[in-house]
């Protein structure tokens, strides 16, 4: 298994929408085992392969109920409301509370092409909304406000270029 390095703010494979996968289940279980890894080490609830330059659409999470995959999910339901200070492995040091809804359902598939659906409600219902807006090429950035947002690209692009320290 390998720890794999976490792209960064400013990395133009996070703003890439991630293709579907193809891949077989024995280079996906590598795939899992190496981004669950690195997602225990950071350590994070989720990640999703653009954050470690893999533009494919799977992602990994542990909400403290056991590991799971998502392999080519998305979004079949949303209900509710719910505000949290999110936090992303690729905005790293940042927090922000952010609303969205409250509970989520997902479905995709295992790393053996069998359909799963997961939900959730608060944390559960968070990450699973979080993931898949990665492998959308999308970051929490653009879910703040629009006063909040430009502050915190002000900042981020201030950091990225040494202006002032990282946290
Ligand atoms: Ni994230």
């Amino acid at each position: 298994m390998a720890i794999y390095p976490i792209r960064t703010f400013g990395d133009p494979v996070l703003r890439t929408p991630a293709a579907e996968v193809t891949d077989g289940a024995e280079s996906l279980q590598r795939l899992v085992d190496g981004m669950l890894e690195t997602m225990y080490e950071a350590p994070g609830v989720g990640l999703a392969a653009p954050q470690i330059g893999i533009s494919k659409a799977i992602f990994v999470a542990d909400v403290g109920e056991g590991p799971f995959a998502m392999v080519n999910p998305e979004i079949v339901e949303l209900s509710g409301s719910w505000t949290f200070d999110e936090g992303c492995l690729s905005v790293p040091g940042h927090y922000w509370s952010i609303k969205r809804p409250g509970y989520c359902k997902a479905r995709g598939t295992d790393i053996h092409g069998n359909e799963v659906v997961y939900e959730g409600e608060e944390l559960m219902g968070r990450v699973l909304q979080h993931e898949i807006d990665h492998l959308n090429g999308m970051l929490l950035l653009e879910r703040l406000p629009r006063r909040t947002r430009k502050q915190a690209l002000k900042e981020m692009r201030e950091r990225q270029l040494g202006m002032i320290e990282s946290p």
